[in-house]
């Protein structure tokens, strides 16, 4: 089980500071049943690394480059995020494919690039309101998969992959698929993973749930047996919110 929370554009460095130390207290000395990491802005990765050293709790980037460094104004490589002590890397989230036009061909070699800096990427999939209005989830979904995975990665690779289902209609909206849904589109997910990689190592990829995941709905989402954890964006702003949602985890092991 992971929790992850996207900060997205948020905090600025005594802000990121605040929140990463809030998190890190509130869980010290506490039973935990899943993985913690936090996806603070650029800006903030290195004096949150800090903070979360020797702590139980990872650090993640929200973005890498497509290029591995080089005369590429503005871009952050897989491999410094790793330098800077990320362990994760969020890549694909419909926030950069919709706002920033990306696609799924630069998520896939975005996906490859954390694959060979030996980090682990979240790769976010999920429809907009209208393919979901036109009965198209499933189709939109699996096109996300098969063509933003790497399937020339590697079995050792292959086997540090996540996804991230986050429908995007569900995004910072406050609505959130039934469970009945979430079920069925994590089978979904599961089966084409395990046509795309011809079975190989789907046993071991977590697939997260994203979209309006509160302290109200965590229960009964993270309770589905499919569910590996969640993508959490508003929620994971509040230390309180986010450290009592990963408290609340039992074991489902
Ligand atoms: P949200 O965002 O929890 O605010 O809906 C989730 C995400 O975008 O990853």
């Amino acid at each position: 089980m992971l929790i992850a929370g996207n900060w997205k554009s948020n905090c600025d460095l005594v802000m990121g500071k605040n929140l990463a130390s809030s998190i890190v207290k509130s869980i010290k000395g506490q039973t935990l049943n899943c993985q913690i990491a936090i996806f603070p802005p650029f800006t903030c990765l290195n004096s949150v690394s800090n903070i979360l050293k020797n702590s139980r709790i990872s650090l993640g980037a929200q973005d890498c480059s497509e290029y591995n460094g080089g005369a590429y104004t503005g871009e952050v490589s897989a491999g410094m995020l790793l330098d800077v002590g990320c362990k994760y890397v969020i890549v694909g989230h419909s926030e950069r494919r919709i706002k920033h036009g990306e696609t799924s061909k630069q998520v896939r070699i975005k996906t490859l690039n954390v694959f060979n800096s030996n980090l682990k990427p979240i790769v976010c999939v999920g429809e907009t309101e209208k393919d979901r209005d036109l009965g198209k989830e499933n189709d939109i979904v699996k096109k996300q998969i098969t063509s933003s995975i790497p399937i020339d990665a590697g079995a050792k690779s292959l086997s540090n992959l996540i996804i991230a289902y986050e429908p995007v209609w569900a995004i910072g909206s406050g609505l959130t698929p039934t469970i009945n849904e979430i079920e069925r589109m994590f089978k979904e997910i599961k089966k084409n993973l395990k046509l795309h990689l011809k079975e190989k190592y789907v046993d071991d990829i977590k697939i997260l749930y994203g979209g309006s995941v509160n302290k109200k709905n965590s229960n009964e989402i993270l309770s589905l047996k499919e569910v590996d954890g969640a993508l959490i964006g508003g929620a994971s702003l509040n230390a309180a919110e986010f450290s009592s949602i990963c408290l609340e985890i039992y074991n489902k092991e």
